[in-house]
């Protein structure tokens, strides 16, 4: 059955403009587009429509890191509720870390992730393995059995490989299949015991710092490590200026290096931490200085930083109600990150729509080579469809995630997400909710 989609706006790329268009679904692909000004109602005999109204249609976002949880912490997050949060969100595509419990680090936990989300999930999920056997950074995994299995990537997000060894062993195997290594940067000797960035919060509580060189020092050296092997790297959360200056000269001399940021990172700072300690400010990499922000926005804007994530980390409330020392690192991501972005950046009139949305869609798919993140006639109808002028206030008692781990509550926002449409099925609508 075919599904059309009736007077949505979509965006000119050429000249940013919004459009009044009709777009027709058919076998799961994009079939045809028509300008609503040359046509005003299509012939819709047979078929769903979807009424789009005021809303703009944009290709399904894609978050290229999430923690989904299962196997093994189905108490914080299962692969059911974790892709039900990302439809929210206005996600059609997410790549979970493999730091579940067992880790993804066998082809049969690689197989039992992919297996559930087929039965269980809401949209697309692409699994990461683990470069190291149970993240101990001690024995490589299986990379060969791993990438048949159906892992896109390898990476330890939740630790920094710590030696460097290692990591130029994974790289040169990674590179030997064509696959990319994706390294959560951080040197553990650098770090211990501190939960808070070396900064006006750290200075003003007494608290041990992290600095930012524990981040930059595992970005250098990676990028040297990419150079001498060949492989795609990719850094997780970016979040200090020193690593976007090694990032952006790595990528000056034609290194083989890709990065991404999270929107807390481009929007909240350690100066932004109450002084309550409430623990959904705490997160790894952690809020670093105002200076360090600007730099991440910048590095942005010019491509130093290539997409957007959101390191998506759901953890319960007793967790986080341990206090900020002894609670985990992490905080939910999907349900806000677009109408966060588009707030801050596009409605303040520093971002377009177009380049918030690319940072979010074709930039992802062409960092990992995936057919998705598009709108053309013939791509997977991969949509979503967002209510750009409806203001309304975060209340993480609505999330569809377990975690209600998120320091935005009660920001008034706008930009968020009225249906999801994965492979032409439309999996979540405001008025519907999950459709399974
Ligand atoms: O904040 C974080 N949470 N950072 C990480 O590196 C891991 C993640 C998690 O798994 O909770
Ligand atoms: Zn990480
Ligand atoms: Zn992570």
């Amino acid at each position: 059955m075919s599904t059309w989609i009736l007077n949505g706006q979509t965006l000119n790329k050429e000249t940013g403009k919004l459009e009044t268009k009709h777009v027709r679904l058919d076998n799961g692909v994009i079939a045809e587009w028509v300008d609503a000004a040359t046509l005003s109602e299509p012939d819709t005999a047979g078929c769903e429509i979807i009424d789009a109204s005021g809303k703009l249609i944009a290709p399904g976002l894609i978050d290229m890191h999430v923690h989904l949880r299962e196997p093994g912490f189905e108490y914080k997050e299962t692969i059911a509720s974790g892709t039900q949060s990302a439809a929210k969100g206005g996600f059609t595509t997410i790549a979970p870390m493999p730091n579940t419990r067992p880790v993804m680090d066998t082809p049969e936990t690689i197989r039992y992730v992919l297996d559930k989300a087929t039965t269980e999930g809401s949209v697309r999920v692409l699994p990461y393995a683990a470069i190291s056997k149970n993240e101990l950074g001690r024995e490589l995994t299986d990379f060969a059995a791993l990438k048949e299995a159906g892992a896109i990537g390898f990476t330890d997000d939740g630790v920094g490989v710590q030696s460097a060894q290692m990591m130029k062993d994974a790289m040169t195997l990674a590179h030997s299949l064509d696959m990319p290594i994706i390294a959560h940067c951080e040197d553990d000797t650098l770090v211990e015991g501190a939960f808070v960035t070396e900064g006006a919060f750290s200075r003003k509580h007494g608290l041990k710092g992290i600095p930012n060189e524990s981040e930059a020092i595992h970005v250098g050296r990676d990028i040297l490590l990419s150079e001498a092997t060949g492989v795609h790297y990719h850094v997780c959360h970016v979040s200090t200026e020193q690593s976007v200056r090694l990032l952006r000269l790595g990528k000056s001399v034609g290194i083989n290096v890709t990065s991404e940021v999270c929107p807390h990172h481009l929007i909240l700072s350690d100066e932004d931490i109450p002084d309550s300690m409430d623990a959904n400010w705490k997160m790894n990499p952690p809020l670093r200085t105002p200076r360090d922000v600007e730099a991440c926005i910048q590095a942005l804007e010019e491509g130093t930083i290539d997409i957007i994530v959101t390191d998506h980390a759901p953890h319960s409330e007793e967790e986080k109600a341990r206090g900020i020392e002894r609670a985990p690192f992490g905080i939910v991501g999907f349900e806000t990150a677009f109408p966060l972005l588009y707030t801050k950046f596009v409605r303040t009139g520093r971002w377009t729509l177009e380049f918030l949305l690319r940072r979010m869609t074709s930039d992802p798919a062409r960092v990992f080579g995936l057919p998705y993140g598009t709108l053309e006639e013939g791509a997977p109808a991969d949509i979503v469809l967002i209510d750009l002028e409806h203001e309304r206030e975060v209340n993480p008692n609505t999330f569809l995630t377990k975690g209600r781990n998120t320091p935005f509550t009660g920001w008034k926002l706008y930009g968020w997400p009225a249906a999801t449409i994965v492979g032409g099925k439309v999996v979540w609508s405001q008025e519907q909710g999950i459709n399974r």
